[in-house]
């Protein structure tokens, strides 16, 4: 068909998807606010430098994939490609953090990165996330992971392994950056050029190839938990026993290192057995007590993870069928037109679901219809049952019908539906 087609990597949310993502979502949200978490949203687009300066400008994410525009006043626009830096902004500039703190944030949202499309990755998805903002107790690392865990438990999601590193802090990582390049420095005519240009500009990056010849060189690398400050290794294992204590089993992973560069301490993901590749992490997260600085805020804390709404539904069994409309109001007449609309009112206003068919076509292709459509039970009015002020309820079920006068047909039709289900 010669159309206009959706922009690339972009998708439709067709009826039965939408309905996986938003029961997804406000499973996920009920679950946060049982621990104390209040949802929020913020702008989708926000000033490039929050992005720029947040997640930092040597990032693939900076660098290569985001959807920057000029607004009519020349102002640099950025479509948000992810939704922590925008939180922390949001933070400061409200009276949130006015509130007893640790702030415990939910969200969710349409993110946008100009990555290469495949399977589980666009160029337009939607996140749900957790941020704690205003306290570095690392039982709260763990908290936003137990949040996680518990969505993922009820979404009925199986095969599902949590990642878990720290990747250290400004006292640290110098010493391990170091060890690094001193490990791949001897190598670097065999590196790949993405691998050589990540060692220059970002050196823990490279522990994220998935080049197979750099596969040897990854194994003998230095691991970050290896030169961890003592601040550092007392939060990493207190982050530990945390998980313990809420029964979360966790594989720790020294190579885990996460594509944003306001990371510090514990890095995090959740990895799923059927995603492969750069796409295999459902969730990421981990602390960013830098980020506010970062941004121009005073310092603050802060620990959270986000998820690709697009990958757990993709995984997670679907959700029961939506609730279709359950009663049908249709005129067999064209004088009976506005009765039945009124009728459909008054069904929505008794709390059930209405469709109404006034229009001109036959009452048998109406008919066809409501059963395709899934009634349960259709409310018909006519010329005769118009004069005598009746309506006529049959249900599909056992095609059984009465009649009853139009006064108390809505009552009759929840009795009915009642009955019958
Ligand atoms: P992230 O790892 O960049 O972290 O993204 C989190 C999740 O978003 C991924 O695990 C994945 O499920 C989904 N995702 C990322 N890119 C795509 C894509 N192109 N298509 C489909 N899904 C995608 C963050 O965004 C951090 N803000 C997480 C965080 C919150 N850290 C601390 N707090």
């Amino acid at each position: 068909m010669a159309g206009i087609s959706r922009p690339r990597g972009t998708d439709d949310l067709l009826p039965e998807r939408l309905q996986a993502m938003e029961h997804a979502r406000q499973l996920g949200t009920a679950i946060a606010a049982s621990y104390g978490y209040r949802p929020l949203e913020t702008p989708i687009f926000e000033a490039t430098e929050l992005f720029v300066r947040g997640v930092g400008d040597t990032t693939d994410v900076v660098t290569r994939e985001m959807y920057t525009f000029e607004d009519r006043a020349g102002r640099s626009l950025t479509l948000r490609p992810e939704g922590t830096a925008p939180v922390v902004r949001a933070f400061w500039e409200s009276d949130l953090r006015q509130a007893p703190l640790p702030a415990r944030l939910s969200y969710w949202g349409p993110m946008f990165r100009y990555d290469r499309p495949g399977r589980g990755r666009y160029r337009q998805f939607h996140q749900f996330g957790v941020e704690v903002l205003g306290e570095s107790e690392p039982e709260l690392d763990a908290e936003v992971i137990a949040v996680a865990w518990r969505w993922l438990l009820e979404l009925g999601l199986g095969g599902t392994s949590l990642q878990l590193n720290s990747i250290g802090d400004a006292t640290c990582r110098p010493q391990f950056r170091e060890a690094l390049l001193d490990h791949f420095g001897p190598h670097l005519a065999q590196l790949p050029d993405l691998d050589r240009e990540r060692l220059r500009r970002n050196p823990l990056r490279i522990l994220d190839s998935k080049d197979p010849d750099v596969a040897g060189l990854l194994e003998a690398a230095p691991k970050t938990t290896d030169f961890l400050c003592d601040g550092c290794h007392e939060a990493f294992l207190r982050v530990q026993e945390a998980l313990v204590a809420y029964g979360i089993h966790f594989q720790l992973n020294p190579l885990l290192v996460r594509g944003l560069d306001y990371y510090q301490r514990t890095a995090f993901e959740v990895w799923h057995e059927d995603l492969h590749g750069a796409q295999n992490s459902l969730f990421g997260g981990g602390r960013y007590d830098g980020l506010s600085e970062e941004l121009g805020y005073p310092h603050c804390p802060g620990v959270g993870f986000a998820a690709g709404l697009e990958r757990v539904t993709m995984l997670a069994p679907p959700p029961g069928p939506a609730p279709l409309p359950l009663v049908w109001a249709l005129a067999a007449q064209p004088e009976a037109a506005a009765t039945v609309i009124r009728l459909s009112e008054q069904l929505r206003g008794a709390g059930l679901a209405a469709v109404v068919d006034a229009g001109r076509r036959s009452l048998k292709a109406k008919m066809r219809s409501a059963e395709r459509g899934g009634a349960s039970l259709v409310c018909i009015v006519g010329a005769e049952e118009l004069s005598q002020g009746l309506v006529t309820i049959r249900l599909l079920g056992d095609g059984s019908q009465v009649s009853e006068p139009l006064r108390t047909a809505v009552d009759r039709a929840r009795a009915l539906l009642f009955q019958s289900s």
